[in-house]
């Protein structure tokens, strides 16, 4: 566990984003300084990261993306932006990762509840990264492999939220190496938006309650998925691996099934919630199918009329389709055993 002082140089040219000036324990010196002049490559009308690793794009369709899912996870969570309990705001010395920070929505307003939190997001890319004027101070944006061993020091708060799309093959690496680095008593909050649709907790898939479209694009993701070794619905590893973690004190996990269309009865918050994941879905499915659909042979013309279908699904009264949540945490002990 690496918790020894790094010295610190900033600079936007080398990867560094954002005005961070709190803390001196962190390494901000980028690894890639060329991360930003590397075309994207350009395929159905997006743009990807250049390594070819990944197959969600970086472009304005995911940003907008990135935008909606943290509007539903906020109203999902109360209006909080992290299911675990924090400190009261002020706290001082506390020191926050966001792992996989995208377009950094959390981080920034993470930085603007916690001011006196120094905050940290990590990206394999930058491409989404807003301005560093959009930055408040004690917030940092660095281009990362959060898969390759972290030269940063520890944390109070580790957060990972929808790092699906290839960036990730070893999820318990991930995991080891997150929990490591949090500090006793410190916490990681894990959350993820499922890619594709699913029938409610009461029913079971067989059933075929979402539509045959839904459940075609959802049994062909998984089934590409597998084939293409990228896994895009890490939960089900998630709990026992950090269960198993050295000196876990406590784990959680709570899982949400957001409809997709109204219910009868429905009250104001669920009217509300079901308008967010409709504006979501057609940027889901399109962000995280069509290149992983692609890469297998599927025709792109066919593979938007598959996404196409599962939303004409979504306002078919007969079907009854879901949205899965998952957020889980886990706490470090404020005491090791020795
Ligand atoms: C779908 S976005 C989610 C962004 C953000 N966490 C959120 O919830 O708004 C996933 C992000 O993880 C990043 N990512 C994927 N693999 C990564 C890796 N190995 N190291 C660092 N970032 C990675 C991607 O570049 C992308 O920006």
């Amino acid at each position: 566990m690496s918790s020894s002082p790094v010295a610190r140089q900033p600079g936007y040219a080398n990867g560094h984003y954002g005005n961070h000036h709190h803390g001196n324990h962190h390494d901000g010196t980028a690894r890639d300084t060329n991360e930003n002049q590397r075309a994207p490559i350009r395929e159905f009308g997006h743009e990807y990261h250049w390594s070819n690793r990944l197959v969600v794009p970086h472009d304005p369709s995911e940003l907008g993306y990135q935008h909606y899912q943290h509007e539903l996870f906020r109203h999902c969570l109360g209006e909080q932006l992290t299911f675990g309990s924090l400190p009261p705001v002020g706290f001082d010395e506390y020191s926050i990762l966001d792992v996989g920070t995208g377009s950094a929505i959390w981080a920034i307003e993470m930085g603007k509840c916690f001011p006196q939190a120094d905050i940290f997001g990590i990206d394999i890319s930058p491409a989404l990264f807003p301005r560093p004027f959009n930055v408040p101070s004690n917030v940092g944006l660095f281009v990362r492999d959060a898969t390759q061993p972290w030269s940063m020091g520890d944390f109070n708060l580790i957060f990972m939220r929808d790092l699906v799309g290839g960036g990730i093959r070893d999820w318990r690496g991930l995991l080891a190496q997150a929990f490591s680095h949090l500090r006793p008593g410190g916490q990681l909050e894990f959350a993820q938006l499922d890619c594709f649709l699913s029938a409610g907790a009461q029913s079971t898939e067989s059933q075929g309650t979402f539509g045959p479209r839904s459940a075609e694009h959802r049994a062909r993701f998984m089934e590409l998925c597998g084939s293409q070794f990228i896994t895009f619905d890490p939960i089900p590893l998630v709990v026992p691996c950090l269960c198993a973690m050295p000196g876990v004190h406590f784990v959680a996990q709570q899982v949400l099934y957001l409809p997709t269309k109204v219910r009868d009865g429905a009250c104001s918050e669920e009217i509300k919630r079901v308008a967010m994941v409709q504006k979501i879905l057609p940027l889901l499915l399109e962000n995280r199918s069509l290149r992983l659909f692609r890469r297998s042979g599927m025709r792109e013309r066919t593979v938007r009329e598959l996404i196409q279908g599962v939303l004409e699904e979504q306002q078919d009264p007969a079907y009854d389709a879901y949205l899965k949540m998952t957020i889980i945490i886990a706490t470090k002990m404020v005491w090791e055993a020795t």
